[in-house]
């Protein structure tokens, strides 16, 4: 039998969970390794506790059952000479589309920067950015073609030219600066 919404009686349970990456049960991670094969295909399975170090996750659930996840992890950034320590978003995945569980993940996200006043940044396809200017973020064309990732170990600069920007803002202001200013950003981590 399925479920009975009547005025009064109808009862819903949405919890949103803020796990650190080690806290992830082993069923976590193969559940999201699944859901990102069945959205990409079999080459988007990932190790997580290698790729995602220091992360959080976000898990959206509806009834006890995941329907939304994403991450936010620590990530350093060189610009103009002075440091900074950012957030980058990534893995974000709503399992079915359209209910509001996108939604409900990106303010999870927000809620998470506003506590710590932090920026945060994505990159992504321009086919997003739609979505992601609704639940709150800003976005910019091409941003990721400011952005080097410079290898810690070995110094190697890496260039990837093909991403638009997404981000919210925390007190540092990063990414209107580098939006406004010239040069390039370094990063400690390879894109997310
Ligand atoms: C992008 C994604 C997270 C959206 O999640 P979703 O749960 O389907 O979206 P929601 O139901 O929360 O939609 C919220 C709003 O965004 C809109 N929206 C959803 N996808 C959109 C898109 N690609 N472009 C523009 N608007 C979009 C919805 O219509 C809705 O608008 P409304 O306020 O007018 O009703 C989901 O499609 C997904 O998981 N895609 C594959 C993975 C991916 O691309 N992740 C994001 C990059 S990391």
């Amino acid at each position: 039998m399925g479920r009975v919404f009547r005025e009064g009686v109808s009862e819903m349970k949405i919890e949103i969970e803020f796990k650190p990456i080690e806290k992830l049960k082993k069923k976590e991670l193969d559940f999201m390794n699944v859901q990102r094969k069945r959205e990409y295909g079999k080459s988007a399975m990932m190790n997580f506790r290698k790729e995602d170090k220091k992360a959080v996750f976000i898990l959206v659930k509806d009834e006890g059952k995941v329907v939304a996840f994403g991450m936010l992890k620590p990530v350093k950034v060189e610009y103009k000479g002075k440091k900074y320590e950012i957030l980058g978003m990534g893995r974000g995945l709503a399992i079915k589309k359209g209910r509001e569980y996108g939604r409900l993940l990106q303010a999870a996200r927000i809620y998470y920067m506003k506590k710590k006043d932090k920026t945060a940044v994505a990159f992504t396809d321009r086919s997003n950015l739609g979505f992601f200017e609704k639940v709150g973020f800003k976005t910019k064309r091409h941003l990721i073609k400011r952005f080097r990732y410079k290898n810690p170990k070995t110094g190697e600069i890496v260039i990837d030219n093909d991403g638009d920007g997404v981000y919210y803002e925390g007190k540092d202001k990063l990414v209107s600066k580098i939006i406004k200013g010239k040069g390039v950003a370094f990063t400690n981590a390879d894109f997310w």
